[in-house]
């Protein structure tokens, strides 16, 4: 039986990440930074508006012993991780392993068993610690690929909880899913949970048809029925952003002010299209750009007339093929700007770096087209923030049908992102597009976004998750 530490929490969010991430600068000098990814951007402000919370993560780097601390009134519980498990948990099973699986088989998955022994220690370290730190009858909430085992070794150690699970990113067909040689382990552990959610409702549909298929239980619609009587629900929960906030910081006069100096720094250009992705190879970076340079090739428009901003947020650099990736883009930007750029006019502006929210709300706002063509994408918050931005209801966006935000985001041009000319003629649609048309779109866009934010999902959740009866077959002696 574990110990229920003094400070016991009502809320906490279990995830690989906190919030922040220490880092270490060139000088040595150790500083806190926002952590990157669409996770944390979209739980953040949940755990801000629910106070009393408490969130376990890894804050990056290897083996920091770094104690329970208070960050702009979040309360986290940083977690260490070794050399050896960052190798096998983080860098190998969770993103060498699970994410090219999950995200259709972009690129091919290593299966590896020393990564997986690394997955099922460091899953179990961090149900220990929720363990720890949950209040009698409390909640939990666990996130992402990355920890798909806690649920299960969570109720074990505290069945008198509530847990839910959200998944962030896709959840494959049954297809692909079998490939993997731990496929009855993960779905067990994911059953742990009263609650799993997924982005869409055909992820949870292929989970509930794989539990049916590989664990035998009985299933009924989104109802998975255990052996011992408990119920287990699965359902979609499509993500959002804090859409109030974005257009507050995109009304504000700096946030103004820089969009300006952002086009001038540009040189003015007719058209701004805008490409902000984690340098991912799930994200179509390379596909895009080269169907945009195209474009100009073909003599459809000039370096003087657009100039496309790439801005390319460092991810995942020791895993081998974020690194062959980075090569790749920054050679094909390198050929498209030395063919095609003039002095002081290149084709692409591309930028590997991330930039804080007040510069993003900048960017989005100066920008008249986003170009969000992801190979495949759980949600993509990205192009959602950029509807946020845009109070003057202008500005195009270009979205992968492929991407879970497709599903929301009707109005914009929607593209298969392996279909080149289907690419180009939709950016090109979207550069020529009049006032009245963008208007037109944007307006159902953005109608769609004030209303499903992140606070709305967030309650969706956790209603559902309150409403699982709790269970008292076997409580928990205290
Ligand atoms: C996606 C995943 C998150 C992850 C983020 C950043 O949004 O769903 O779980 O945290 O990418 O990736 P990283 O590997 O840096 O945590």
């Amino acid at each position: 039986m574990v110990k229920v530490t003094d400070v016991a929490h009502d809320l906490v969010i279990v995830a690989n990440r906190l919030p922040v991430d220490r880092v270490t600068l060139p000088s040595g000098r150790k500083v806190w930074r926002k952590s990157p990814g669409g996770l944390v951007a979209a739980i953040e402000p949940v755990m801000r508006t629910h106070g009393g919370g408490v969130w376990i993560g890894w804050a990056g780097g290897t083996n920091q012993k770094l104690k329970p601390f208070e960050d702009e009134g979040l309360s986290l519980v940083p977690m260490s991780m070794s050399a050896e498990e960052i190798e096998g948990h983080y860098e190998g099973f969770s993103n060498a392993t699970l994410w090219p699986l999950y995200h259709d088989v972009v690129a091919k998955p290593a299966f590896h068993r020393e990564w997986w022994d690394e997955y099922v220690k460091v899953n179990r370290r961090f149900a220990e610690k929720a363990a720890e730190l949950a209040a009698e009858k409390g909640t939990v909430w666990v996130h992402d690929y990355q920890l798909q085992l806690v649920p299960q070794m969570l109720r074990d150690l505290r069945p008198d909880l509530r847990i839910g699970f959200y998944l962030h990113i896709p959840f494959p067909p049954a297809e692909l899913f079998r490939q993997l040689p731990w496929r009855r382990q993960l779905l067990e552990g994911l059953l742990g949970a009263d609650l799993v959610g997924f982005q869409l409702p055909e992820a949870a549909a292929n989970f509930v048809r794989l539990v049916r298929q590989r664990v035998g239980h009985k299933t009924h619609r989104d109802l998975v029925y255990l052996p011992d009587g408990r119920t287990v629900r699965a359902a979609a929960f499509p993500i959002s952003i804090d859409s109030a906030g974005f257009e507050e910081l995109a009304r504000s006069p700096e946030v103004v002010e820089r969009a300006k100096a952002i086009r001038e720094a540009l040189g003015n250009p007719r058209r701004i299209f805008l490409g902000i992705d984690r340098l991912d190879y799930t994200k179509g970076i390379y596909a895009r750009l080269r169907a945009y340079s195209e474009l100009i090739n073909d003599g459809h428009f000039d370096v003087e007339d657009a100039v496309f901003v790439q801005v390319a947020v460092p991810s995942r650099e020791q895993v081998e093929q974020y690194r062959i990736l980075r090569d790749e883009i920054e050679r094909l930007v390198g050929r498209i700007n030395g063919d095609l750029g003039r002095i002081g006019r290149p084709a692409i502006s591309y930028l590997h770096t991330s930039y804080p929210r007040d510069e993003m709300a900048a960017l989005y706002r100066a920008a008249d087209i986003m170009v969000v063509t992801p190979y495949r994408d759980g949600m993509n918050l990205v192009c959602k923030e950029y509807v946020a931005c845009r109070v003057e209801e202008d500005g195009a966006l270009v979205l992968s049908e492929f991407a879970g935000a497709a599903d929301e985001l009707k109005q914009a041009w929607l593209v298969n992102p392996y279909d080149i000319n289907g690419m180009k003629a939709a950016l090109l649609e979207a550069y020529r597009a009049d006032g009245k048309e963008l208007s037109r779109r944007m307006r159902a866009m953005r109608k769609t976004i004030s209303q499903h934010d992140v606070k709305a999902w967030a309650a969706s959740f956790m209603t559902e998750l309150e409403d699982v009866p709790h269970h008292t077959k076997n409580p928990r002696p205290i």
